[in-house]
């Protein structure tokens, strides 16, 4: 579980609000599978979580990298690669399902990578912006 500290801000009050709901729904993943024997329904909405994790934290990561390549963040590099790292994490778990099948181990596996990549991005690269922001705004697109 994943517990909200000042020390995810980024500064940026709408970024800080997608990453409490990325977590919020990553926590709720992790109360589903908590249950040693999920029901056929708990199972159907895991499933639906990760897919519904996956569309939004790609809207996230679309805003923040425009977000932080305007401001010529010195981490937007990093955070593309990182964005990318994700991704490859439920790429990899799709393709683990299609070969062998869906099973717990792989979605308990999934959420252990984003649990972990989630807290380490956020204070290791999302938190640059925070010293972005205090130089001048950036000048608007031609
Ligand atoms: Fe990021
Ligand atoms: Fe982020």
């Amino acid at each position: 579980m994943i517990l909200w500290t000042k020390h995810f801000e980024t500064g940026f009050a709408q970024l800080d609000q997608q990453h409490r709901l990325l977590i919020d729904n990553i926590n709720l993943l992790e109360e589903q599978l908590d249950h040693s024997n999920p029901s056929k329904e708990e199972l159907a909405f895991a499933i639906h979580l990760v897919e519904y994790l996956e569309a939004y934290a790609n809207i996230h990561f679309n805003g923040e990298e425009k977000c932080m390549e305007s401001y010529r963040c010195p981490a937007h590099e990093k955070n593309q690669q990182e964005h990318e790292r994700f991704r490859g994490f439920i790429r990899e778990y799709k393709r683990h399902c299609e070969v062998e099948g869906f099973n717990l181990g792989l979605l308990r596996k999934l959420h252990q990578a984003m649990r972990e990549w989630i807290e380490d991005h956020i204070l290791k690269v999302d938190t640059s912006l925070r010293t972005c922001i205090t130089l001048p705004p950036p000048p608007p697109p031609a």
